[in-house]
């Protein structure tokens, strides 16, 4: 398979899909460069996410925030406290490692989220040293993943570029509510860069230290998610989650349970059932980008895995011949928290006014005194007594004088001659919430890589990547035959340019390609994966048709030129691939 995996990785490079970065000084880990066709493939990616996570629903919107931002809202969320990964050093070589990662690797134990003590005791107990030079390794310590920046060029204020993008939704969150017209529940989308300083990453693709996140805030009351919820599980009808839970996983079962959405919280296995729902909507992503339901699974993180925010984690998993198990996105539930922090340091007011649907009649208890009557009663002790009883709630007051018949301040034994007690009837009409949040968080270039894996075909010793036609970069090649006579050349020639400046036109992606044999231009459009190839033949000069010959298959259809447009959308629109 790592033979598969080094031809993936040429032709990316060949073919102009990825690259490692700086590459004229010698590489930069974690570091990628996208090319023509890498730079389309993502926007397909991000494409299909944004239909099937934003634009399917009235309350999904999306915003874009910036990448850098000033150190309190990093402090709020408490990253700059949490946001670390525990780290080894070599003390022969120098050598970095993730300690949790270098464990595994060494002994196969599982110490993600572990205390730095116990993956300590692991290292000596196992002998593990460094894989490099065999030296002896430090204690484990926690490194900071934030990169820290200056905001301003001379003496700034410090700063941090995000490693999610999370924030951004809810510091904004009363300003899109407030444009949302104050509704829950309320997604707030984002599609960014985001920069993560990881420990040597490797691994290509799937560890990087800037990458691109699409993520979705999903604010709601939960209260009513329960109920909220039904309303929209008809649009994850017919999906099912592999779940792995917690539960099964410290029993040392790997084994998934298939769940629909609605039984996932019905069972209780997902604690949040809005969470269970966007599950559901990343099973129906992940197949849209062609790959088998089977292939794809939800972990639960173990408590000591789960990042600070979250009170439940499901990590979406994808197998990789590769790799294994690569986690494609993150699911979590992320409650209060964060718009509670940023209440706290902010000072500004997050609640959401949740209005009844029809107002309370409520009675409120009310005390009050008489300062004149007291006044003369207390003399000099006035000030100080009607000071105490004014620190008292009128509920408690209430309830002491009409039990006891008086009050107790101090000394002082006040009885109900110095107050008036009444009843008042008023109307509430909605109280104020902290909504809960629950947040899917996929990573562009991890999918893109799993993309590739499973489009990577070798038929008769040539590469065709079968990417779902309406997610190619190109969905169109155009050739011109080029046989027979110069005039007939020529004229293939124009007629096919004629088709290609239409097709894009009408905003297809369409490659045009005259060199070499049409057998070569057949391979070479495979290779970067182009669906539909129209060849301009001898015919098409007499009767006005061309073929399409269809990638996977290698199929031919003859159309009229007239509809050709309409015959490519309409397989596009079908995915259609024979
Ligand atoms: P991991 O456990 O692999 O470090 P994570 O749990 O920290 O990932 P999240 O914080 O949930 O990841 O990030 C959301 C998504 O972003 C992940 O599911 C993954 O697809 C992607 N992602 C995270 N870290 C990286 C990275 N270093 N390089 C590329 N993609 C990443
Ligand atoms: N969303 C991952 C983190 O920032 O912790």
């Amino acid at each position: 398979m790592s033979d598969l995996y080094d031809k993936l990785v040429d032709l990316a490079k060949k073919r102009g899909v990825y690259w490692v970065s700086y590459e004229i000084y010698g590489g930069l880990a974690g570091f990628y460069d996208f090319g023509p066709v890498g730079v389309l493939l993502k926007r397909s990616v991000i494409d299909e996410w944004l239909r099937t996570f934003v634009y399917a629903f009235d309350f999904v919107v999306e915003i874009e925030t910036p990448i850098i931002s000033p150190q309190v809202v990093f402090k709020a969320s408490g990253h700059e406290e949490h946001f670390t990964d525990p780290i080894v050093v070599c003390t022969k070589c120098g050598r970095v490692y993730r300690a949790d990662h270098l464990i595994k690797e060494a002994t196969g134990i599982n110490v993600e989220g572990a205390s730095l003590e116990s993956m300590w005791r692991i290292i000596v107990e196992k002998g593990v040293k460094c894989p490099e030079c065999g030296g002896d390794l430090s204690k484990p310590e926690n490194a900071l993943l934030l990169f820290k920046t200056e905001i301003g060029p001379y003496r700034g204020q410090p700063g941090y570029l995000r490693p999610e993008l999370a924030q951004g939704m809810f510091v904004d969150f009363k300003t899109v509510l407030n444009i949302a017209r104050n509704k829950l529940p309320l997604g707030i989308a984002q599609v960014g860069r985001v920069a993560r300083n990881e420990i040597s990453p490797r691994q290509g693709l799937l560890r990087l230290r800037e990458f691109t996140i699409m993520e979705l805030e999903f604010f709601h009351d939960p209260s009513e998610s329960r109920r909220d919820v039904e309303d929209y599980l008809w649009f994850v009808e017919g999906e099912t989650l592999n779940v792995v839970t917690a539960e099964s996983r410290e029993r040392g079962i790997e084994e998934p349970v298939k769940l629909t959405v609605r039984e996932a919280f019905e069972k209780g296995v997902v604690k949040n059932p809005w969470l269970a729902f966007w599950m559901g909507v990343g099973a129906k992503f992940v197949r849209s980008l062609g790959i088998p339901p089977e292939k794809t699974r939800f972990l639960e993180k173990l408590p000591q895995e789960r990042a600070h925010y979250s009170a439940q984690t499901f990590d979406q998993e994808v197998y990789s011949s590769k790799f294994g198990w690569v986690e494609i996105a993150g699911y979590a539930y992320r409650t209060d928290y964060d718009l509670k922090r940023h209440m706290e340091y902010s000072g500004v007011d997050m609640f959401f006014f949740k209005r009844y649907e029809r107002p309370l009649e409520v009675v409120k208890k009310r005390v009050l005194i008489d300062y004149k009557k007291l006044a003369e009663f207390l003399g000099e002790k006035y000030q100080s007594v009607l000071k105490s009883l004014q620190s008292m709630s009128q509920e408690e007051l209430y309830e002491e004088l009409t039990s006891k018949g008086y009050v107790l301040i101090g000394d002082v034994k006040l009885g109900r001659e110095f107050f008036n007690l009444r009843e008042e009837k008023t109307l509430v009409h909605g109280e104020k919430i902290i909504p809960h949040v629950v947040e899917p968080s996929f990573g562009v270039e991890r999918l893109l890589y799993i993309l590739l894996e499973y489009s990577y075909t070798v038929v008769e010793d040539r590469v065709v990547l079968r990417i779902p036609p309406r997610l190619a970069p190109y969905q169109v090649a155009v050739f011109p035959l080029l046989a027979g006579s110069k005039e007939e050349h020529k004229a293939m020639s124009s007629l096919a340019r004629s088709i290609v400046k239409k097709l894009r036109e009408k905003g297809l992606r369409v490659v045009y390609d005259e060199e070499g044999s049409i057998g070569r231009r057949y391979a070479r459009a495979d290779e970067i994966g182009v669906p539909y190839a129209v060849t301009v033949d001898h015919q098409s000069l007499r009767d006005n048709t061309v073929t399409i010959r269809f990638r996977d298959t290698r199929n031919q259809v003859r159309v009229e030129i007239d509809k050709l447009y309409d015959t490519i959308l309409k397989y596009l629109e079908d995915n259609k691939m024979a």
